[in-house]
């Protein structure tokens, strides 16, 4: 018997098809450095181990409310609040397992047959599959050297089109988006009547203190319209905690609360008060790590220049996306079969811009050690 119509038509992440690989390659005991995983190897900070385990050892291990633990949508939108010109309250927030649940349910609450949603190219591998899985229909953007075109943007305008998905600091390629830019988008949004999906999980990554604007603080008028995916599992190394939350219209919040309350109701309850610490420990100690990972691009970017000499210097998140079409022709045919000869002959994993609706990229994570990203880099170089 076949599977449903919805499920043929995505695809499996293929960044986690690639970890399956790796995995059996290491498993016949050869070895690989994980250029492209997704995570930084930091580990999670102290304090958020303790709170989650005392909340443990205080049996905080019931049913909690379907949206999230008052205590934590209040600090998210305290939060929120300050880095805003406007107040934001507990019910302007809802949690989720992770940022990915995050996305399925926005759609799942906005999305009608055929609504379009504008997704700038490269994207992040979930979007497109997202409102495809909620009856939407992706509509691809290029993007130029890597920053929105807003021309292009305009032009792909039209009645059908329900969201733009904006993801600064951006996966795949590190670019953070100007507040110009940003303001253009809002205005169109404005203009045309349609939500902005704002993904912002690296918002506190970003380097040589280029700031972070959050779509959502733009003003009051395009909060009222922007659907901002957050997620602990970045900036406060928590990917397995899967803590991502939305913050956006009262309205918005029900409709998706309504959703969640039949399919996955609360997320991990004492994974929760880790989150709760997140958001109330000394904040500083998050610059250290921001320190070392601006290190680490500046490194990778070097060595990385050195072989693929279009390649543009990412300003936040933790990935490097040169341009490789001029590798491209008789030997290798495709960005796939360039990353296959990376992976088997240099022995380090890393992901296709293709994947990423691009072709003619490769996508490096520098989320790794310096001493691997070395060894890595020395490894390509010499298969090439
Ligand atoms: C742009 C972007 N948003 C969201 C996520 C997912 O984060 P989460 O762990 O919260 O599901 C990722 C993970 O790679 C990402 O790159």
């Amino acid at each position: 018997m076949k599977l449903a119509n919805r499920i043929q038509e995505i695809e499996e992440s293929k960044s986690v098809g690639l970890a399956a690989i790796v995995a059996r390659l290491r498993s016949e005991g050869r070895e690989i450095i994980s250029l492209n995983v997704g995570e930084p190897d930091f580990p999670t900070p102290d304090s958020i181990i303790t709170a989650t385990k005392k909340a443990l050892d205080e049996n905080k291990t019931r049913y909690s409310l379907v949206q999230g633990i008052m205590e934590l949508r209040e600090g998210i939108a305290k939060k929120v609040s300050r880095d805003s010109n406007y107040p934001v309250s507990y019910e302007n927030i809802i949690l989720g397992n992770g940022s990915k649940h995050i996305l399925y349910n926005i759609f799942q609450t906005i999305i009608n047959p055929e609504d379009e949603v504008i997704i700038p190219s490269p994207y992040w591998v979930t979007f497109p599959e997202s409102v495809k899985l909620a009856g939407g229909v992706p509509v691809f953007v290029p993007t130029t050297d890597l920053q929105l075109n807003i021309e292009a943007i305009e032009k792909a305008i039209t009645k059908k089109t329900k969201a733009i998905i904006i993801n600064t600091p951006n996966n795949p390629t590190g670019a953070v988006y100007p507040k110009e830019d940003l303001q253009k988008v809002a205005d169109l949004a404005v203009k045309h009547d349609f939500y902005i999906i704002a993904d912002e999980a690296y918002e506190l990554l970003t380097f040589d203190d280029i700031p972070h604007v959050a779509m959502g603080s733009l003003n009051e008028e395009v909060f009222n319209r922007t659907l901002t995916v957050q997620s602990f599992s970045k900036s406060y190394c928590m990917t397995g905690f899967r803590i991502g939350y939305l913050v956006g219209p009262a309205k918005i919040v029900e409709g998706m609360n309504k959703l969640q309350s039949h399919l996955s109701g609360n997320n991990c309850t004492f994974a929760q008060y880790g989150a709760l610490e997140a958001l109330q420990m000394d904040q500083n100690s998050l610059k250290e790590m921001i320190r070392e990972l601006q290190k680490r691009r500046d490194l990778a970017y070097k060595l990385c220049k050195e072989i693929f000499p279009n390649t543009i210097k990412p300003e936040g998140a933790f990935y490097l996306y040169p341009n490789v079409q001029d590798l491209l022709g008789d030997k290798f045919k495709t960005d796939e079969d360039l990353a296959k000869h990376i992976l088997m002959e240099a022995g380090v994993a890393i992901l296709p811009g293709s994947y990423f609706g691009t072709d003619g990229y490769l996508r490096f994570s520098f989320a790794g050690s310096e001493e691997n990203i070395k060894k890595a880099f020395k490894q390509i170089k010499d298969v090439l």
